[in-house]
């Protein structure tokens, strides 16, 4: 951990920016980068790993936060440490570097709204661990989920759905030394992105003109959110006549089966950007900005 880490408060998340210059700004003050909106701007898909293990603190601190995450959301997300056999034919392959933790997603089955409730509640996690300088990378298909699932509590309603590989980017001190700024320029150019316009496909160019600030940033935040294959497949609309948002499955954008999880994490992504407010649950689910 950063040497300016080390007076953190462990119950204070706002004091666990990993990065020495995402907590001093160029003049030396305290331009702290360390909200849950920082950390959407700076995410990227995480594949290479440097193979050490998470250490004791953050390990807590990231257990800590899946317990409040797993009441709220009625899932059972669980840390799994050092257990490489998981992602060794990834790793083997070079698609993956090093990966050997993760988040198991782990919720009850047979429930649509698990899936949703699983995306938003497991990229809540996935943003604590990016302020805390450690990469993550959402899993459907490289990994053994046979495997992963020996070491997981799977209750006889609950099933595995995905994981989050987690730990620290191949490269650390490289990565660590990049600035706020630095990191926002390569969140915004490493991938290619659906359009503001394409993610408000239902709406007219009149409406759009006139929808609120916290409606714009809800949707550039939704825009930075990971996606299964990329495939951004979450449109959003605004009411003028109610001031409310709703958000959509596009089934055109062919992602049938992580579609209502890719939701959950889009939801999540646009709240934090719209500021105060909450969604409803499900395929065309209302946001109410408070
Ligand atoms: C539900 C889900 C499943 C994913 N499965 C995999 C996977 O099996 N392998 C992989 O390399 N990336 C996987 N990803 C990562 C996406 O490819 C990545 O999030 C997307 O390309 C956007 O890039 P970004 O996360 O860097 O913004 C998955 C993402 C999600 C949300």
């Amino acid at each position: 951990m950063h040497p300016a880490l080390l007076r953190h408060d462990t119950t204070c998340l706002r004091r666990c920016a990993p990065y020495k210059n995402l907590n001093t700004g160029d003049n030396g003050a305290m331009a702290e980068h360390n909200q849950l909106i920082d950390a959407i701007n700076i995410r990227t898909a995480v594949r290479a790993y440097d193979g050490e293990p998470i250490d004791d603190d953050a390990a807590r601190q990231l257990d800590m936060t899946l317990q409040p995450v797993n009441l709220l959301g009625n899932v059972n997300l669980q840390l799994v440490l050092n257990q490489p056999k998981v992602f060794e034919e990834a790793n083997a392959s070079g698609h993956l570097t090093g990966a050997a933790n993760y988040i198991a997603i782990v919720a009850p089955k047979d429930d649509e709204q698990a899936k949703e409730r699983a995306g938003f509640y497991a990229e809540r996690a996935v943003l604590t661990a990016t302020l805390r300088g450690l990469g993550t990378l959402w899993v459907a298909g490289s990994w053994d989920k046979a495997e992963a699932a020996k070491h997981c509590r799977i209750a006889k309603d609950e099933a595995l759905l995905l994981a989050v590989v987690i730990g620290y980017p191949k490269n650390r001190l490289a990565y660590q030394s990049m600035t706020y700024d630095e990191l926002c320029e390569r969140q915004r150019t490493h991938r290619a992105s659906k359009t503001y316009e394409q993610f408000t496909a239902t709406m007219d160019d009149t409406t759009r003109a006139q929808a609120p600030d916290w409606f714009k940033a809800g949707v550039e935040a939704a825009m930075k959110a990971p996606s299964a294959m990329n495939r951004q497949p979450i449109t959003f609309s605004y009411n003028p006549d109610d001031d409310t948002a709703a958000a959509h499955i596009d089934t055109s954008a062919g992602d049938e089966h992580y579609a209502l999880n890719d939701l959950g994490i889009a939801k999540l992504h646009f709240q934090i950007g719209a500021g105060q407010g909450q969604w409803a649950w499900g395929d065309g689910g209302l946001f109410i900005h408070k």
